[in-house]
């Protein structure tokens, strides 16, 4: 089968689109025909080498997939051949990542696609959806009438953090980086899009929310915990969940006379029934027409290098030519 991999840490050059072995599924195993996948900036992180991981060469991209079942374990109780499935936290913990034709994956991760959603949407709310998912209600428990901030609405994160906060019941406020990507924000159902390259951000938050922010969701790899805390509302609950770098000071006196929380969670610890939880409503939610997974572009998966050459321009560099997700298909 094709499969896009890489044999050492570097540059997006070193991504080769070959041929490996297909997978054999073991018992509680399904044995997925890819349909599509899609570029999350862990990917980056890890291929380039900022962040080290445990890797065993050669080593194929991805975290998530869409697809269709081919064969299945005989343990396997819930699935059956000929099921559209999806789903996301491969290619680490001795899993194997999904950038190929043919990936097999423990039931644990596999989700049913609903009818009216395509492979590429599945695919594109995967990570992120179960991420914002995570973050909204187990972290945050988010309440109906309360106002949330999050940065970079039409981002990855961000464009489903915006729509599932609505849906949930909040106030959303959003910042983006030009005005295309504000009306990209306000379509997502965000009640206040900020420019934050051309507008005054913090005076706008504060004029939509006098009395704070109940949760800031903070997507940015520095946070400016100066800047926010006097931002937050009594009990305001923060979210932070990028920056493996960051070492931002915490003003602890304005932060604990507010009762306030900060909430840190990476999606790839939640356990297989905490993920299981995120994905029935994010499929009930996409089912409904509620929840639309924000895709940039569609890409083959033989273009992976040039895939990650963007995801890693767009986030790491902060050019932001993408808006969401970057879809490949095998
Ligand atoms: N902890 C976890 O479980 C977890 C899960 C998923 C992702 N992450 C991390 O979360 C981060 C975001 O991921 P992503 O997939 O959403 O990336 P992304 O799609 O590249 O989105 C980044 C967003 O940041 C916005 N942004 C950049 N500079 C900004 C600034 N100065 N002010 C306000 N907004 C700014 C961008 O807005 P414009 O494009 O409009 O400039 C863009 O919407 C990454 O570091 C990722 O590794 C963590």
């Amino acid at each position: 089968m094709k499969a896009a991999y890489i044999n050492q840490t570097g540059p997006p050059e070193m991504i080769q689109f070959a041929d490996l072995p297909e997978p054999k599924p073991t018992p509680t195993q399904c044995l997925i025909k890819v349909a599509a996948v899609d570029v999350n900036p862990i990917d980056i992180y890890i291929r380039s080498g900022m962040v080290q991981a445990k890797l065993s060469f050669p080593w194929i991209l991805g975290r998530d997939f869409a697809g269709t079942i081919m064969e299945v374990g005989p343990g396997v109780k819930r699935f059956k051949v000929g099921d559209r499935v999806w789903g996301s936290n491969q290619g680490a913990d001795g899993r194997s990542g999904t950038f190929a034709e043919f990936i097999a994956v423990d039931e644990r991760w596999v989700y049913y696609t609903p009818q009216s959603v395509t492979d590429e949407e599945a695919v594109a709310i995967s990570l992120v959806g179960i991420t914002s998912h995570l973050g909204l209600v187990r972290s945050a428990r988010v309440k109906s009438g309360e106002i949330l901030f999050v940065n970079g609405g039409s981002g990855g994160v961000g464009s489903s953090v915006v729509q599932m906060a609505k849906i949930l019941g909040a106030r959303v406020i959003t910042t983006a980086g030009s005005d295309a990507k504000v009306e990209i924000c306000r379509n997502l159902g965000a009640d206040l899009a900020i420019n934050y390259k051309s507008q005054d951000v913090d005076p706008a938050i504060k004029q939509f929310a006098p009395e704070g922010v109940n949760i800031w969701w903070e997507t940015l790899r520095e946070p400016n915990f100066e800047r926010t805390v006097p931002l937050l509302s009594l009990r305001g609950r923060m979210v932070v969940m990028a920056g493996r770098d960051a070492r931002p000071q915490l003003p602890i006196g304005p932060f604990y006379v507010k009762d306030c929380a900060l909430l840190g969670f990476a999606m790839f610890n939640a356990s297989p029934r905490e993920q299981r939880s995120a994905a029935e409503d994010i499929n009930l939610w996409m089912s409904e027409g509620k929840l639309k997974p924000r895709i940039d572009r569609v890409l083959p998966l033989a273009q992976a290098a040039e895939a990650h050459r963007l995801q890693e321009e767009s986030t790491v560099r902060k050019t932001g030519i993408l808006a969401g997700k970057l879809v490949l298909k095998p």
